[in-house]
C-alpha cells in the first residue's frame, strides 16, 4: 500500500496521510534500513481495531472475574467450562479455544505440573492445595482476546504459593519492559532474569503472541531473551505475555492421550499468568484488566 501524502490514513483516522502516520511509516522504514527488526503493518491496530479489541477483552475479563468468584474445591473442571461457555454465548460472543485445531472445550484448565492446554473434563476434580490456571479466550464480532490467572484450591503448600507468586511477578516485570521503540528482547529478559533468581525456570516451547484480529498473530513473545534483540516495539502492537514458569526443568512433555495436555518432564509444579497488551505512544496498556 502505497500512499500519496494527500491520500486518507490507513489507520481510518479520516485524516490525510501527512498529517497523520507519514511520520510513522518514515520512522519504520528508516529502522528497517539500520537493520532493526520491525513490525509489518498488518499488525499495527488501528483506533476502530483497539476499541473492537477491548469489548472482546471487557467480555474475557468478566468471564475470568466469574471463575474467580465460583472456583472452589470438590468442583470439576468441565464445571468451570460450562460457566464459561454459557456466559460468553450469553454475551454474544464465542469461546475462541472451542474448536480451535480440534480443541474440545471453551478454556483450558491446567492443574499443578500441568503446563498448559489441559483440557477441563468431568474427571478431573479440584481439591485442596491444587494450583490451577485457567485460561480464557474469546472472539467478539470477529476480535479476540486472551488472558488468564492462577487460583489456589484451599491451602496449597508454601512451594505452590511462592511459584504462584513468582509467575505473576513475572508477569508484571514482563509488563514492565514493554516501551514504545524498546525491543521484545527487553520482555524475555526481564521475566528470565527474575524466574532464574527464584531458581525456576522458564518454558521456551510456548510462549505469547500478537492477538487481535486474529488468535495467535506475530510476533512469537519468548519469555526468554537479550535486552535490545528481538522485534522493535511500536505504537499499536499488541501482544500478551503469558510466562510459564516452572520449579524445576523447563523440558515439557504433551501428553499422548489427547495430544494437547503439557505438562513438565520432570512433574514439578508450574504456573502462568497472562495480559494482553498495547503498545501506547508513551508506555503500555493492560488491556485484559
Ligand atoms: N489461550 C491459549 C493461548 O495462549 C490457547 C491455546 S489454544 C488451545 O494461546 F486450543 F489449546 F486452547
Ligand atoms: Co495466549
Amino acid at each position: 500500500m502505497n500512499l500519496n501524502r494527500n491520500d486518507q490514513c490507513w489507520c481510518g483516522s479520516g485524516a490525510k496521510y501527512k498529517k497523520c502516520h507519514i511520520e510513522f511509516d518514515e520512522k519504520l522504514a528508516s529502522l528497517k534500513a539500520q537493520g532493526f527488526l520491525v513490525p509489518s503493518r498488518n499488525i499495527i491496530k488501528t483506533k476502530e481495531q483497539i476499541e473492537a479489541i477491548k469489548r472482546s477483552a471487557k467480555i474475557n475479563n468478566a468471564v475470568l472475574d466469574l471463575v474467580a468468584e465460583n472456583i472452589k474445591e470438590g468442583m470439576a473442571t468441565s464445571e468451570i467450562d460450562k460457566l464459561v461457555h454459557d456466559y460468553t454465548v450469553s454475551q454474544g460472543a464465542i469461546p475462541a479455544t472451542l474448536n480451535f485445531e480440534g480443541y474440545p472445550k471453551s478454556c483450558c484448565t491446567s492443574i499443578n505440573d500441568e503446563v498448559c492446554h489441559g483440557i477441563p473434563s468431568d474427571h478431573i476434580i479440584l481439591k485442596n492445595g491444587d494450583i490451577i490456571n485457567v485460561d480464557i479466550s474469546t472472539i467478539l464480532d470477529g476480535y479476540y482476546s486472551d488472558a488468564s490467572r492462577m487460583f489456589i484450591i484451599g491451602e496449597a503448600s508454601e512451594e505452590a504459593k511462592k511459584l504462584v507468586e513468582v509467575a505473576k511477578e513475572c508477569l508484571d516485570k514482563g509488563i514492565e519492559a514493554v516501551k514504545p521503540w524498546g525491543f521484545l528482547g527487553d520482555v524475555g529478559a526481564a521475566v528470565q532474569e527474575h524466574a532464574e533468581k527464584h531458581g525456576y525456570s522458564v518454558v521456551r516451547d510456548f510462549g505469547g503472541h500478537g492477538i487481535g484480529l486474529d488468535f495467535h498473530e506475530e510476533p512469537f513473545v519468548s519469555h526468554r531473551g537479550k535486552k535490545g534483540t528481538g522485534m522493535m516495539l511500536v505504537p499499536g502492537m499488541m501482544f500478551t505475555i503469558e510466562p510459564m514458569i516452572n520449579a524445576g526443568s523447563y523440558e515439557i512433555v504433551i501428553d499422548s492421550d489427547d495430544d494437547w495436555t503439557v505438562f513438565t518432564e520432570d512433574r514439578s509444579l508450574s504456573a502462568q499468568w497472562e495480559h494482553m497488551l498495547l503498545v501506547t505512544e508513551d508506555g503500555v496498556e493492560i488491556i485484559s484488566k
